[in-house]
């Protein structure tokens, strides 16, 4: 897997030291919140980011709703956001902290956004582990960002190619050659 590799941008500790950052920004915003919050985590992209994520949250009340959106079929191109699970879990009336791994053209945070604010949340809040700047539109916001990136497509800790790479424990970009639609 290794060798598919071109350059790595952010390593595992790189990563575990960010995250437990953006952990601790999480627990001291929603510190005096009796009711707790509700993670709404999209996946499957951010399901690594979550699992590290939420172990790092010493919170009484934490819920999960999950969702499943798929934004990308099986190439490195962006296309519609299609919800392919449901919200597993109550949003309305709660505190939402949605949690994806990358914000890029912000067509899936657009379409999650305004199907949870729908809703009624009691507020939503949104975090994305990396960003790239200047590609979404400016209303399409996280409150919480990970790493701004280069547009370059990036795989590994969650993220992956036509299926493939979410177990590299890094993150890092992928060899051209490596993405091709008959692999
Ligand atoms: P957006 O809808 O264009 O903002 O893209 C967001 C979704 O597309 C993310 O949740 C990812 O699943 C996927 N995505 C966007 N950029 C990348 C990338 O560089 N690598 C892997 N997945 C990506
Ligand atoms: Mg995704």
């Amino acid at each position: 897997m290794e060798s598919d590799i071109a350059r790595v941008l952010f390593d595992e500790d790189t990563i575990r030291k960010r995250v437990r950052e953006l952990a601790a920004q999480v627990v001291s915003l929603y510190a005096d919140l009796e009711s707790g919050i509700t993670i709404v985590p999209i996946l499957s992209g951010s399901i690594i980011f979550l699992a590290d994520l939420i172990r790092q949250m010493p919170m009484r009340r934490i819920r999960m709703a999950l969702l499943q959106v798929s934004s990308y079929r099986d190439e490195a191109s962006p296309g519609e956001a299609r919800i392919l699970m449901n919200l597993t879990g109550e949003v309305s009336g709660r505190h939402i902290l949605i949690v994806d791994d990358i914000l890029d053209s912000g067509g899936t945070l657009s379409r999650v956004q305004g199907m949870i604010r729908e809703k009624q949340p009691a507020s939503m809040k949104t975090m994305v582990l990396l960003r790239k700047p200047g590609k979404a539109p400016p209303k399409i916001q996280a409150d919480f960002v990970g790493f701004d990136i280069e547009d370059l497509f990036v795989v590994g800790y969650g993220l992956d190619y036509a299926g493939l790479y979410r177990n590299y424990p890094h993150i890092g970009v992928l060899r051209p050659e490596f993405m091709k639609p008959t692999l």
